[in-house]
């Protein structure tokens, strides 16, 4: 997956960009500070926290990422849940533009030009609070077990989360500790998942990342900027959601080591995409359209019936779409190794839109054999903020 970009893989960087990722010092047309058509994506560069809708969900993925999920203290109620939104509103302005936060005891470990960004979310026992049960968004509860979920309580759930992103991961724990110890007083870490993401091909142009099956991931997805990325991803509900999005986090372990012995081509039918590009079965490049109906010379379907791809298609499922962006991990306990992929789904409504897909890929998804969810966690994601404002106050305000 090197050369240069796709025009569609340029579009939808840029589309990022223009979907909310302003970016600070100075008006730059493209959003992104230091890139330009001619300059590698790997240019440091910082990315606007302000926006419509919260800047990295659209953003290409970072690097480096830690998602922490916090439970709140007993007697938090809306009043104390918006002075945690007003502190972690100015720690964001603050981290993602290089400068420490305020009481920060490291301020040396605040960098510019890292491509820092933190999304924040609300998890459904929120909308339990008092004042705030109207306010739930449509869809937005725990996910119900699938068949092959073996779900660990350490990985599941959570009032609260942030997902903090950089080039750098030395500014990811940094920020995140920032984060966490200003939440002290209102809530504490129930989860810690870290990953990573290589979205650049080795000239330094954006490209499609892989998992560790060392597939191409995120082929299929609605690209930033377009009116289908637009539908998939925001929250058209009326009041305060308007703009906001919700996530689902699944912890997959994957299973490498029944995964190597299979044969390259078995291992292309279980998705119905090539290893080499992510080409569909059926075509020759990596955005080439599925052909869902092309049979080989022995009449057998090329996209085989129970093929991920095939499964988990818009045109298979009344057109429900969701945007899904990865992060890798490896969790080592000694000499063990556990490798995996944090699954990351963002959609308008997760009961409308990504728990039938859910449930159909439980049901008959070639992939199951190697896959085993071990965690699991929604999230409202609200809009974003402007300078005279801050996180969630349309809802906390
Ligand atoms: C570890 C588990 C998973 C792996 C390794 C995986 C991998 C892949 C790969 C390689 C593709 C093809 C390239 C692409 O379009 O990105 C794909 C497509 C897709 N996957 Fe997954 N996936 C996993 C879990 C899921 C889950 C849990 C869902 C949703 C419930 C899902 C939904 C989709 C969708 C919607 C597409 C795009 C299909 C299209 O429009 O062509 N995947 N996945």
């Amino acid at each position: 997956m090197t050369g240069r970009p796709s025009r569609r893989q340029f579009f939808g960087y840029a589309g990022a960009a223009a979907a909310g990722a302003a970016v600070t010092g100075g008006a730059v047309a493209s959003g992104v500070v230091g890139l330009s058509q001619d300059t590698p994506s790997t240019a440091a560069r910082e990315i606007s926290p302000y926006g419509v809708h919260q800047p990295a969900v659209a953003a290409a993925s970072p690097k480096h990422a830690e998602l922490v999920a916090l439970n709140l203290l007993g007697g938090v109620d809306k009043a104390a849940l918006g002075r945690l939104m007003r502190l972690w509103t100015t720690d964001i302005v603050a981290l993602t533009s290089g400068r420490p936060a305020p009481g920060d005891t490291a301020p040396e470990l605040a960098l510019g030009n890292v491509s820092l960004t933190v999304t924040a979310g609300f998890g459904p026992r929120v909308f339990a609070l008092p004042r705030l049960t109207a306010k739930r968004p449509r869809g937005l509860d725990e996910l119900p077990v699938m068949s092959h979920d073996r779900l660990q309580t350490a990985w599941n759930g959570g009032d609260l989360m942030l997902l903090v992103g950089a080039d750098d991961p030395v500014s990811v724990v940094h920020a995140v500790r920032r984060l966490v110890a200003d939440a002290a007083p209102f809530a504490r870490p129930v989860w810690r998942q870290t990953g990573f993401w290589n979205g650049t091909g080795s000239d330094g142009t954006p490209v499609t990342g892989r998992n560790l099956f060392g597939q191409v991931d995120g082929s299929g997805n609605p690209a930033p900027g377009t009116p289908e990325f637009e539908q998939t991803v925001w929250s058209d509900e009326p009041g305060w959601f308007a703009g906001g999005t919700t996530l689902v986090v699944r912890r997959i372990k994957l299973n490498l080591d029944t995964w190597d012995e299979l044969t390259r081509s078995e291992q292309e039918r279980a998705v119905g995409r090539k290893l080499s590009t992510g080409a569909p079965l059926t075509g020759t490049a990596e955005h080439d359209e599925l052909d869902l109906e092309k049979r080989d010379a022995d009449g057998r379907l090329v996209i085989a019936e129970n093929a991920h791809a095939r499964l988990s298609h818009h045109s298979t499922n009344d057109g429900r779409r969701i945007f899904r962006k990865g992060l890798n991990y490896v969790h080592d306990t000694g000499a063990a190794r556990e490798s995996g992929l944090i699954f990351l789904s963002y959609q308008a409504d997760i009961a409308g839109q990504f728990l039938p897909l859910l449930a159909r890929l439980d049901a008959a998804d070639a992939l199951n054999e190697w896959t085993t969810t071990i965690g699991s966690a929604v999230f409202a994601i609200p809009p974003g903020f402007q300078p005279n404002s801050w996180l969630g106050q349309e809802l906390l305000g």
